[in-house]
């Protein structure tokens, strides 16, 4: 396909001033294929250390989520324009972690890429299914679902450059257990065909997914056949050496 190669590297709730530096280091010294864009979301506190250490062009920083306001009275909460300030690019909304523990709705997460878009912020919006939901064969509509409150706020002609859509599987996340690559292949399949409902076919074909679910350096090759797997969201294996072989996957 014509779109560019994806890998995002989330971090979560882990972090030290020593894990990022080596973590930015190794991507630093790293021999990157020309034709990926990498993109890692350190926790809040190690934002402008992470753009301080980054060398590479192709690599950009994320935050892990963002509030539908800039400044002002809420306390605990991440601005968009922290980010801005601090020179990351991009922010991670949706993820199942937020709206299974810290109870965020679509709604709210279609606020929150709205207002990060506006602001000029990219998002990475993550959707999945719980393993019930697969299991009673909706997984489609529950992902639907998902995304339905963001077409109905961020404009068509918006979603290529600023959105990228993580498809996750929530029984995948931190499990050791992958989609198979005909999984992740099939749903991110039909929800491009949604997308494409919403946007028009020749946006939608241009909108990156990506899958992400216990991806690692290991299993990352056996997606690269897979057209509508356009990269991964890494949790776990992106905070160690073998993020570089996801990074390299294609290659
Ligand atoms: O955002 C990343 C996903 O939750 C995947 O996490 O690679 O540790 O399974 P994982």
């Amino acid at each position: 396909s014509n779109r560019t190669f994806f890998v995002g590297g989330n971090f979560k709730l882990n972090g030290s001033k020593k894990l990022i530096t080596e973590i930015v280091e190794r991507l630093n010294n790293a021999d990157l294929p020309s034709d990926v864009e990498v993109v890692i979301a350190p926790p809040a506190p190690y934002l402008a250390l992470a753009v301080s250490l980054n060398k590479s062009k192709q690599v950009s920083v994320a935050g892990q989520n963002t509030y539908v306001k800039a400044s002002g009275a809420y306390t605990g909460e991440n601005s968009v324009e922290f980010l801005k300030d601090v020179g990351a690019k991009w922010v991670i909304l949706g993820h199942s972690e937020r709206r299974s523990y810290f109870h965020e709705d679509s709604e709210l997460i279609a606020e929150k890429t709205k207002f990060a878009i506006d602001s000029g912020v990219k998002v990475i919006l993550c959707v999945g299914e719980l393993l019930e939901e697969r299991k009673a064969g909706i997984t489609l509509s529950v992902v639907e679902k998902q995304l339905d409150p963001v077409f109905a706020k961020v404009p068509k002609e918006k979603w290529a450059s600023d959105i990228v859509v993580a498809y996750e599987p929530v029984w995948a996340i931190g499990t050791g257990l992958a989609a198979t690559p005909d999984d992740a292949e099939e749903t991110q399949l039909a929800i491009r065909k949604y997308i494409a409902t919403k946007i028009g076919e020749a946006e939608a074909q241009k909108v990156r997914i990506l899958y992400g679910g216990s991806a690692n350096g290991k299993n990352a090759t056996s997606f690269k056949d897979k057209k509508d797997v356009d990269g991964f969201l890494v949790g776990g294996a992106s905070l160690k050496p073998e993020f570089i072989d996801i990074i390299k996957s294609r290659q």
